[in-house]
């Protein structure tokens, strides 16, 4: 492990002076790695395997682990919009599945176009163990009435935050930063990531040294991490950005990351320019063609679709 850091630390050294000749602006961000990277092997208590002991439950079931899935449900918006669903009372969070849970799932499956059924399938289970922004999805964007039928509700289109938050007007230019003395060796792909920002709304993000100062500050962070959205270790959450104009972005640092497509990793690039996307004001897209889906894959990377270019301009009309 020692060995490994040292020779991983040394290689970003030769990449950054390289830089340094071309982008004196780029190599101001530091090298350093994820903090607590040896967290990887820790036993991860919120592990999303009790799903597959689900598979096959509805309604007027009991089961162990459903409690769990209210909670996952809660957590990703799907059990507090007001008008069809209400969250449930500590008390009425059992393992039982009842009317509310199959609203939340009859909800979540027509977001990913799934079969809506309410049951909790093997493909629903599957959809729900994937990868994905830790943000909360909004399905305003769903028909409602559609939600009692079987066919998932078509609908292809950008979101945003609840009351449409926004960066004040004449606020284009934001500043982003990596927290000093911080490990961090993938700023080019952060840099790439905010470069199609760049050229695809009207913001333009540019690199300061001064973290406090920056408007957007963008870590690495383990598990409970002080912002009361936790990270849960390999696999489950990958990334949380806020709404504006907060400006946190948070890297879970226990996944394995990397600028570009490898097997095994996510790529920062790929899970930035969502997370940028998050800093502007959008929301989840059901359209799973735009980088604003909320999963991502290992060995994957996405670029703008149409539909985050007309989600940015709907927000901010030029
Ligand atoms: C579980 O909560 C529901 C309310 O959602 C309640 O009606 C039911 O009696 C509770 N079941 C148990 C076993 O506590
Ligand atoms: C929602 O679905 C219903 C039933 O198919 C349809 O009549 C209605 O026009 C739809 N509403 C919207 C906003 O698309
Ligand atoms: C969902 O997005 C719409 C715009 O698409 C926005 O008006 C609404 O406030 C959002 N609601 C939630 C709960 O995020
Ligand atoms: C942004 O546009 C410029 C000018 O067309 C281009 O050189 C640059 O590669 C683009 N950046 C990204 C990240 O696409
Ligand atoms: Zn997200
Ligand atoms: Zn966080």
């Amino acid at each position: 492990m020692e060995s490994k850091y040292n020779l991983h630390s040394l290689s970003c050294i030769a990449f950054f002076l390289l830089l340094n000749i071309f982008q004196a602006d780029v190599i101001n961000a530091r090298a350093v790695h994820p903090p607590h990277q040896h967290d990887v092997t820790k036993k991860n208590p919120q592990t999303l395997d009790y799903l597959k002991n689900l598979v096959g439950t509805r309604k007027g079931n009991t089961a162990k682990g459903l409690s769990h899935l209210k909670g996952y449900l809660s957590n990703l918006g799907y059990m507090n919009i007001d008008s069809i669903i209400a969250k449930p009372s500590p008390e009425q969070n059992n393992d039982s599945f009842d009317e509310n849970l199959e609203l939340a799932v009859r909800a979540y499956q027509s977001f990913f176009k799934l079969k809506v059924t309410g049951v909790l399938d093997a493909a629903t289970v599957n959809q729900m163990m994937q990868p994905r922004c830790g943000v909360a999805d909004n399905f305003s964007v769903l028909n409602q009435t559609h939600l009692m039928t079987e066919s998932p509700v078509i609908a292809k289109h950008y979101t945003f935050f609840p009351g449409k938050p926004v960066w004040w007007p004449g606020k284009t230019d934001l500043t982003y930063s990596f927290p000093a003395g911080a490990s961090y060796d993938l700023d080019e792909g952060i840099f790439e990531a905010t470069g199609l920002w760049n050229n695809n709304s009207i913001f333009k993000f540019a690199y300061i040294k001064d973290y406090d100062k920056a408007d957007v500050k963008i870590s690495f962070q383990v598990w409970d991490h002080g912002d009361r959205a936790p990270f849960d270790g390999p696999g489950g959450v990958l990334a949380h950005a806020f709404a504006p104009t907060d400006g946190r972005l948070h890297f879970d640092g226990s996944e394995k990351w990397v600028d570009g497509v490898k097997d095994g990793a996510f790529d920062v690039q790929s899970v930035g320019l969502h997370e940028l996307g998050h800093i502007l004001g959008l929301g989840h897209s059901a359209d799973a063609n735009a980088v604003m889906w909320p999963t991502f894959q290992t060995k994957q990377r996405k670029g703008l679709g149409q539909d985050d270019i007309d989600g940015i301009k709907a927000l901010y009309p030029s």
